[in-house]
């Protein structure tokens, strides 16, 4: 059933994607190649998967065209791939069982094409097959979780700020809730936002989504200690080395995995109000925290 859900969000988000992003045959070919590049190497496609499972909770079926949505905030998350692995941010080398965007293209068509697949979300979202007022919120919201205050932006200005310190929990919390929970979070509600959600409905994927996507990054962190390269498709270890800020540092492996746990049971009660219909996102949840990947 889960293994279905993510084989099906898979296919379609990626078939929404090169629908969306020009072909690499288009002028000029660097950039799309290098889009591409990034876009089509292997991701989990975790948050179309979970903006779309929350259009069908809402909903009771998959609202047509909401693929579009999904697709749109994977371009933006694998923006923030692309210039996360940038020598001046984590310097990574490999990222989805691929040499990384600026290890292929250089730097500058790296810096380029995450800049461009965030321009060509919007102009996806601009077109998004929702109600206008909707359409207005969902930019809203992505716009806000992907931005500085309190979103992926802010948390990797402070993420990047915080190697080499003794972060306080607090500090940690906050890195990990802007950098990751945000985006997640935003995927939630604006899935729903789409389906038509009651302000009361957002509210509740709202909450949910802020303790997923902190469990997320815990479990991101965790498997950066416990996991090889191979495994990840990505440099294993690199966290360690860079000092950076991570709930295995602070609070050991067993601990980071145990509060992981707790804030993805604490969000289950976030989906009572709708009863059934919340199975899918539950297991999703499960599976957040359960990956080897
Ligand atoms: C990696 O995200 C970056 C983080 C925010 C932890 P994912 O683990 O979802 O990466 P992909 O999309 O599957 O490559
Ligand atoms: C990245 O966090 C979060 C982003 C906003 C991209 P990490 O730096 O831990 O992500 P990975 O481990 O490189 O995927
Ligand atoms: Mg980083
Ligand atoms: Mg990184
Ligand atoms: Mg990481």
């Amino acid at each position: 059933m889960l293994q279905e859900t993510l084989r099906q969000g898979q296919t379609i988000t990626d078939a929404a994607l090169d629908r969306l992003i020009p072909k690499e045959t288009q002028q000029p070919v660097s950039i799309h190649k290098a889009m591409r590049h990034s876009v089509f190497a292997g991701g989990k496609r975790l948050r179309p998967i979970l903006c779309m499972e929350a259009g069908r909770m809402i909903a009771g079926s998959l609202p047509g065209g909401i693929e579009e949505l999904g697709a749109a905030i994977e371009m933006l998350h694998t923006y923030s791939l692309i210039h996360d692995d940038l020598p001046a941010l984590d310097n990574d080398d490999l990222r989805r069982g691929r040499p990384t965007c600026h290890k292929v293209f250089g730097e500058a068509l790296a810096i380029l094409a995450g800049d461009a697949l965030q321009t060509q979300a919007y102009e996806v979202l601009a077109r998004l097959a929702c109600s206008p007022e909707a359409r207005v919120r969902i930019i809203e919201e992505i716009a806000r979780g992907t931005g500085t205050v309190d979103g992926m932006i802010g948390g990797q200005v402070v993420d990047l700020e915080a190697e080499h310190t003794q972060p306080t929990a607090e500090m940690l919390e906050y890195i990990h809730r802007a950098k990751t929970s945000a985006l997640i979070t935003a995927s939630l509600v604006s899935g729903g936002l789409y389906a038509g959600a009651s302000n009361r409905d957002v509210e509740k994927l709202r909450a949910f989504g802020k303790s997923i996507g902190l469990a997320f990054q815990i479990v991101d962190d965790v498997l950066d200690v416990t996991q090889t390269s191979e495994q990840l498709g990505k440099t294993a270890g690199k966290d360690t080395a860079a000092q950076k800020a991570t709930y295995p540092a602070l609070f050991g492996i067993e601990e980071s995995v145990r509060k992981a746990d707790a804030l993805v049971q604490s969000a289950f009660t976030e989906l009572d109000r709708f009863g059934e219909r919340a199975g899918t996102l539950k297991e999703l949840a499960k599976f957040l925290i359960e990956r080897k990947k």
